[in-house]
């Protein structure tokens, strides 16, 4: 399923219409199949995946991008907001198209003033789950979680440095030192299982299981929350055997 989703993508990037009707297209696109349960499932197992695949002992799990077109240079990316926080204004060097993977964000956008320290708020766009919008180069905004909970986002950026995320943007003033990666994983793992304990099929409670099994007691707990819609027996049963090991 991620893979129609990426043939989508290049095809609308090769389709030679002027730039902002191929963003209008990334926009249906990314709105169309966050609607499908099967696709956010589907995006929720490839970060449970590069999880597993992550073996740097020395740095901590990043939330890789999902996809990279090496022509095409864009890439698809999910970034988990922590509540309440917020990114300091920015402009991409090139474009973007953004959905609402979970919860709530506001988009907020800016004016620049004469001095260059000085920004204009113009307007915010509050965002809901399964949203989704475009920016193009130069716009500068920046992004909120104005709730208490967890919100993510589904990203597809046009990169022009794969290596080093933060210098496709031009910064106000500068990239916020606050430290997203920390507690990250666990954010991503709440996240997913958010995602899935809302679908009621054999893929989301294979989820749940499989983030109940590598996630801290915490985060277990939550899990057999979430298994109880399913199968209140098993749920009983991991419960017992979590009790077992405290
Ligand atoms: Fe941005």
């Amino acid at each position: 399923m991620l893979n129609t989703f990426y043939n989508f993508i290049e095809k609308i990037l090769l389709n030679h219409e002027p730039l902002i009707t191929q963003l209008q297209e990334l926009r249906e696109l990314i709105k169309n199949s966050l609607m499908l349960e099967e696709f956010r499932l589907k995006c929720v197992e490839q970060v449970l995946d590069s999880m597993d695949r992550w073996t740097d002992q020395d740095t901590a799990w990043n939330a890789p991008h999902l996809f990279y077109h090496e022509q095409l240079k864009y890439s698809v990316r999910i970034i988990f907001w922590p509540p309440f926080h917020e990114n300091n204004p920015h402009k991409h060097k090139t474009w973007s198209a953004t959905g609402i993977f979970h919860n709530f964000l506001n988009i907020n956008t800016y004016e620049l003033l004469d001095n260059p320290t000085r920004l204009k708020r113009e307007k915010t766009i509050a965002a809901s789950a399964f949203e989704a919008g475009y920016l193009i180069p130069g716009c500068i905004h920046n992004i909120s979680n104005p709730t208490h909970e967890l919100s993510a986002s589904i990203h597809i950026f046009n990169n022009i440095d794969i290596s080093n995320p933060e210098d496709n943007a031009v910064w106000f003033p500068a990239p916020r030192k606050f430290n997203l990666s920390s507690g990250l994983m666990e954010r991503a793992l709440s996240t997913c299982l958010m995602v899935a304990s809302d679908i009621k099929n054999i893929n989301a409670w294979n989820i749940i299981n499989r983030i109940y099994e590598k996630s801290p007691v915490a985060l277990k707990l939550m899990a057999i929350q979430a298994m109880y819609k399913f199968d209140r027996l098993h749920a009983r049963k991991c419960f017992a055997s979590l009790e077992v090991n405290l």
